[in-house]
């Protein structure tokens, strides 16, 4: 095997105007190694990245092949040295089928699908992807998409393969099995580089990890011997104690009460199956469940974003006491109530943030979208922007920078900060830290529970069991759409929930 790195970057430097993305960086990348790029949001992880893959030019420095230095001017020219990139926001034909996609802009041969599609059989069977080659994208859940993209890559003969948080969109399951894929590929002798925010996954995945802080490279360590503490001191620069300060529920009292919850999905399958539950003001209710089970069409069925088959969604106001059912209401009307819904989908920029327009005009965009000045009349847009931006830590020059400048967790905290801070009386939070880093992650958990103790009902959706027992009063698991049991965060393991997460489906219920 070549002993010379596969890749090797020696002082690259990228600016955008005053901000400094990258620094002087020096990083190498071995042949048949899996190397994870690790940092917080907006270290400069992508930006690199994208220089390696022809998106981005440097403004100093090299780039060396095999020993060899490469100008990398545009994708094709990264193609043509054996580098492939899969990014987040997947670049795919919906209308046209895997294969299809796969060859497409390949314009050398008589495009003979036939042909194509027996190669991209033997690409699955090597590496092992679950793929139908004739599918059409549109058909397709999040991971087959992903298959597809890195299919694409491995097509043109990329020997390097990087993936910009690929795990950040899929289940526990088919992490392990892109996992598994991954190194496959590292055992071929591929170069593969993976950027996750998931410190437990850096460390069942990688040989080695480097790691970014503001845009430089600090260091590179073995994985066998580092620790989750070692890589979060080395991203943050200084030690750092993560905890969840949860306190006991003060003057808990009901505010949305759900009866009998009945759904159907879009292909007339029952999503929702007689569904139960009390959220208290002042409580954080977890839920928990395989990625799927009913989570999102309960949480749009209570914001009105969903048809309800049968059943009751009562709401107590925490004025009056006075109970509303939210079936007869508007999404519109539900909202004015301070019934507030911060989803953060696989697509982040498909969440309500217009790229083009700037912090503080993205923050008034909620309350135009509804019809109703809803910020111009409390809180001045542009001080949420700057609240946001301190409290958050969001990395941006200003809050007159436009959204599509941020890096993804940083746009994504703006999102989640809107909603949190619009004044809700219950706030339901599906998933608010995919792509944050750790540090901004526990930011998050501070505000929902400075939210609870405000006396807001709290709903927080979340993937990390460990997260759900620290931070919630009561958990409430869900499976196949049905309630399969409620426990007390406090007590209950993550056996007992990982056990109730399986359980819907049958008739063993309840
Ligand atoms: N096209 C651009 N114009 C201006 N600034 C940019 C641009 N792309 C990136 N930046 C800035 O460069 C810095 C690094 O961003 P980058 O996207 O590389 O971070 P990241 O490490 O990938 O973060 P995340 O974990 O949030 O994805 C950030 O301050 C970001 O705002
Ligand atoms: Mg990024």
């Amino acid at each position: 095997m070549n002993t010379l790195p596969a890749i090797e970057l020696c002082g690259v430097t990228k600016t955008f105007g005053s901000v400094i993305a990258n620094k002087d960086v020096n990083l190498d990348v071995r042949h048949g190694e899996i190397l994870a790029i690790l940092g917080e949001n907006g270290s400069g992880k992508t930006t690199l990245m994208n220089m390696i893959s022809g998106i981005y030019y440097p403004d100093e420095g090299k780039i060396f092949i095999d020993g060899e230095e490469v100008v990398i001017k545009s994708p094709k020219d990264a193609f043509a040295h054996g580098i492939g990139m899969i990014h987040q926001h997947f670049k795919l034909v919906d209308l046209f089928t895997a294969t299809e996609n796969i060859i497409l802009g390949i314009k050398d041969e008589k495009y003979n699908l036939k042909q194509a599609a027996e190669s991209v059989k033997a690409l699955c069977d090597r590496y092992g992807f679950e793929l139908d080659p004739k599918k059409k994208i549109y058909e397709m859940a999040v991971s087959e998409k992903q298959t597809v993209e890195i299919i694409k890559v491995l097509y043109r003969g990329a020997e390097i393969l990087i993936l910009d948080e690929p795990t950040a969109v899929l289940t526990p399951q088919e992490t392990r099995k892109l996992f598994d894929v991954l190194r496959k590929m590292r055992d071929d002798g591929k170069s593969i580089i993976i950027i996750t925010h998931k410190l437990h996954e850096v460390l069942a995945i990688s040989d080695r990890v480097a790691i970014l802080r503001k845009g430089e490279h600090v260091a590179t360590v073995d994985t066998a011997t580092t620790s989750e503490a070692e890589l979060t001191e080395l991203m943050v620069g200084k030690k750092v104690s993560l905890n969840i300060d949860r306190t006991e529920p003060r003057d808990a009292t009901p505010r949305l009460f759900v009866e009998g919850l009945n759904c159907l999905g879009h292909d007339g399958v029952k999503v929702l199956d007689n569904v139960s539950f009390t959220a208290l003001g002042g409580e954080i209710l977890g839920i928990a469940g395989i990625a799927g089970s009913g989570q999102r069409e309960l949480l749009e069925a209570i914001a009105g974003l969903q048809h309800i088959e049968s059943g009751t969604i009562t709401y107590r106001s925490p004025e009056d006491g006075e109970d509303t059912d939210l079936r007869d209401k508007t999404p519109l009307e539900i909202r004015e109530l301070g019934v507030r819904l911060s989803f953060v989908p696989e697509d982040r920029l498909g969440m309500g943030l217009v790229g083009d327009m700037d912090i503080v005009d993205n923050m008034m965009l909620r309350s135009y979208s509804y019809g109703k000045s809803f910020f111009l009349d409390r809180d001045p847009p542009k001080h949420l922007a700057e609240d946001i931006i301190a409290h958050l830590e969001v990395v941006t020059p200003s809050a007159a920078t436009p959204v599509r400048r941020l890096s993804g967790g940083n746009v994504q905290k703006v999102l989640v900060g809107r909603e949190i801070s619009s004044a809700p009386t219950v706030l339901m939070a599906a998933y608010p830290v995919r792509g944050l880093d750790i540090n901004s992650s526990y930011l998050i958990y501070n505000l929902l529970n400075a939210q609870k103790e405000k006396g807001v009902a709290v709903i927080f959706v979340g993937e990390d069991l460990d997260v759900l027992l620290e931070l919630c009063d009561r958990i409430l698991v869900i499976g196949s759409g049905r309630v399969t049991g409620i426990v007390d965060a406090r007590t209950s393991t993550k056996e007992e929930i990982g056990l109730l997460m399986t359980k819907g489906g049958s008739d063993d219920g309840e």
